[in-house]
């Protein structure tokens, strides 16, 4: 029979991706979004692709009987939960206002997936490294104190999710995202930031495409070959294929230890310049950009040791940089073809 994957936050950059993905391999999916941060457009990008609508439903999942009610209309084998905000910024100003929504929503999916015996599997983030002492990371690298209230709910649900799988004999794995950046090969789904990107390739793509005037290249004086802060950048859609062999590995019962936790990165470190020279190489491209200063709360170099994804999901990260910038472009041009 089918098994039945909850993608909480499905209608997002991440989940749009994932949920394309689990679909292919053959899970049945349910997406649900509360649609407080994006359109229909990756919905719709992704009945597209699939060639069929798939169920939605528009809930908040801080909303906990709104959730109980979900849980119990499906049967849900294992719940993949994005639904969170996620501007470093924004989380520094309005730190109330992450905790409540990143941390009651979790704790609501746990909720019911301690009630159902669903599997789960939670977004996170590098960012729980900080400025790591030693690179590449692996997942026994010490986490460091949270910079902002955003990394710190990062944090404080991974543990959430460790405690409750020892105390209540749930499965759960946290993925540690490194930088996901590109779009489906298909350009009908992708990033799609409100108001001035934050991160680097979507302020690449649309100065390309001359909504942004200039890339500020924030500090060219750190302790890194060329200056530039060094990042793993990792395709969507490998990324998205990490999804597919956790939650097969959860379902199908072949953990380890019932909380896992893997990096999701290439294991290759890239600079700011390397990566706007490379966008400009492969898209044919004269980018309009400037050295401005360090950004606050930047590290300087974090980069992952796959390997570990590598020997027990039978993932790995396949596609180059050039490949991912192009369909970055790729994107970004479709998006303004959409707007004409
Ligand atoms: C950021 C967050 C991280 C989060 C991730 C989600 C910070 C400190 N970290 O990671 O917690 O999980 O996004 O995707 O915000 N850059 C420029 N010009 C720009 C934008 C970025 O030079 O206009 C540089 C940055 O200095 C950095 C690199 O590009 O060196 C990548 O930046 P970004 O895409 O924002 O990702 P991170 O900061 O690594």
């Amino acid at each position: 029979m089918k098994k039945t994957v909850l993608v909480s936050g499905g209608a997002g950059f991440i989940g749009s991706h994932v949920t394309v993905e689990l679909s292919q391999a053959g899970y049945d999916v349910v997406i649900a979004d509360n649609m407080s941060n994006c359109d229909e457009t990756n919905y719709k990008g992704v009945c597209a692709i699939l060639g069929r609508q798939l169920p939605f439903e528009k809930i908040d999942f801080c909303d906990a009987a709104a959730a109980n009610d979900l849980f119990n209309r499906y049967k849900i084998d294992a719940v993949i939960h994005f639904a969170a905000f996620k501007a470093v910024g924004e989380s520094v100003e309005q730190p109330l206002m992450y905790y409540k929504n990143n941390l009651d929503s979790f704790l609501n999916v746990l909720e019911c997936a301690r009630v159902h015996g669903t599997n789960v599997l939670f977004s996170s983030s590098a960012t729980v490294y900080g400025e790591p002492d030693e690179t590449p990371v692996t997942e026994t690298s010490p986490r460091k104190p949270a910079t902002s209230p955003y990394g710190n709910t990062k944090q404080m649900c991974e543990d959430f999710l460790r405690d409750c799988v020892a105390a209540y004999g749930m499965h759960g794995i946290a993925l540690r995202y490194f930088n996901p950046i590109g779009a489906h090969p298909s350009a009908l789904i992708g990033e799609l930031p409100r108001g001035i990107p934050n991160n680097l390739v979507p302020f690449i793509t649309q100065t390309a495409i001359g909504k942004r005037e200039c890339l500020n290249i924030f500090g060219d004086d750190y302790p890194t070959p060329d200056g530039t802060c060094l990042r793993d950048y990792i395709d969507i859609t490998d990324l998205a294929k990490a999804h597919v062999c956790a939650v097969t590995r959860m379902i199908e019962g072949k953990m380890d230890e019932p909380y896992e936790i893997f990096n999701i990165g290439t294991g290759r470190p890239v600079s700011v310049l390397e990566l706007v020279n490379s966008f400009e190489r492969v898209n044919g491209i004269k980018l309009n950009y400037r050295i401005a200063p360090r950004r606050p709360g930047d590290v300087t170099a974090v980069w992952a040791d796959p390997t570990l994804a590598q020997q027990k999901l039978g993932w790995k990260a396949v596609r180059s940089v050039d490949e991912t910038l192009a369909s970055a472009w790729a994107w970004e041009k479709r998006l303004a073809e959409a707007a004409e």
